[in-house]
């Protein structure tokens, strides 16, 4: 009988740009205050992109780190998914100019574009490649420069987010690893959380509000509280899983306050949940890496625990994955 092959994470890294954006300097910007954005977000800083500094090059530097961390040299990579709402180019894909910079040619390159949700769709998709065994190695990215995509002057959005990259390696392993990925979309709420210009739609608008990021933010809270606790639901139900068998929360960080309630509805202590929002903002696809990242250098994160990750976004997209690290 074939041994069951699994994903397992052989190495992960993060990158941050230098520059960064305290919310007291916000307050120098538009009608906010630190208290507001403490209390209700959790936010106290984010990292911003200098000038020229692009997607790909945040990227690159958290892959660096995973295959650091792997043992790994670049040419062990057999495929590359970068999940990103911010490419540098319209085409070619991120995925494919990291690849370049990575120095190998040949094994497939691809963007997978499902904003916050972004890592963990792309995650969902390699596991695919190496279950039915046509990856073995599998570079996984989540990269943004959304600092590109937000009007500065809307007070709404510009304290939220930040830019950011997190990479695994994934590699075939009889051991467990990715126990099972659910991914989801729901498009009938396009207008809840988009950017509404692009390159087939108003490609030439010069409105700043048509150009950058709109978000009817209540209404996406409440949806993103009840999203996330369904779909933890279904992760563990279809591992035959009780709550008391994670370890860790790797949640997507859009705001400290969904974060707690997922995990109070997993009855999981406070600590259990990995937390980047205060430092990072919301940095949408890389959001999740970061946070694993974290974890796993600071040692909180061992081999053997078991981890749900989840994350909820534009589209609406939302997703989870449980592995056993
Ligand atoms: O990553 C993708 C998924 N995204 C999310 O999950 C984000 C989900 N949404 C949220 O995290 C929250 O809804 C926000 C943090 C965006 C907003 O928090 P809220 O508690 O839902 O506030 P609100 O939108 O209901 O606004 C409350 C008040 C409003 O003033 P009025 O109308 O009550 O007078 C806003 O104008 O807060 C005001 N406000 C601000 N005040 C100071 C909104 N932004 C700011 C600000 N500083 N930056």
């Amino acid at each position: 009988m074939n041994q069951k092959v699994y994903s397992r994470i052989a190495g992960t890294g993060g990158y941050l740009p230098e520059k960064i954006l305290t919310n007291a300097d916000l307050e120098k910007m538009v009608d906010t205050s630190d208290e507001w954005i403490r209390e209700r977000t959790g936010i106290e800083q984010r990292h911003i992109a200098a000038e020229g500094q692009t997607t790909c090059d945040l990227a690159e530097q958290a892959t660096l780190k995973a295959l650091d961390m792997a043992g790994l040299e670049a040419s062990a990579i057999d495929l590359i998914i970068v999940a990103t709402t911010t490419p540098d180019k319209t085409f070619p894909s991120t995925a494919c100019l990291l690849q370049q910079r990575l120095a190998i040619h040949g094994c497939p390159a691809f963007d997978i574009q499902a904003v916050c949700s972004g890592f963990v769709y792309a995650l969902s998709v390699a596991d695919q490649f190496i279950k039915t065994g046509m990856a073995k190695c599998v570079l996984v990215v989540g990269a943004e420069t959304l600092s590109r995509i937000i009007n500065w002057t809307d007070r709404n959005t510009c304290v939220l987010f930040g830019d950011g990259a997190g990479a695994v390696l994934l590699e075939a392993s009889e051991q467990e690893g990715i126990l099972s990925t659910h991914i989801h979309a729901d498009g009938q709420y396009e207008d809840l959380l988009h950017v509404p210009s692009g390159i087939s739609k108003l490609p030439s608008s010069d409105s700043i509000e048509e150009r950058t990021m709109n978000m009817k933010g209540n209404e996406v809270f409440k949806m993103a509280i009840n999203t996330l606790s369904r779909i933890a639901k279904e992760t563990l139900e279809a591992n035959g899983l009780q709550k008391e068998d994670i370890d860790w929360l790797v949640p997507h960080q859009a705001n400290l306050r969904i974060i707690n309630g997922t995990a109070k509805k997993l009855k999981l202590s406070a600590d259990q949940a990995v937390i980047t929002v205060h430092k990072h903002a919301n940095t949408s696809s890389a959001s999740v890496p970061l946070a694993l990242d974290e974890a796993i250098r600071d040692g909180r994160i061992q081999r053997g625990h078991m981890l749900l990750l989840e994350a909820f976004g534009g589209g609406f997209t939302w997703g989870s994955a449980l592995i056993r690290y």
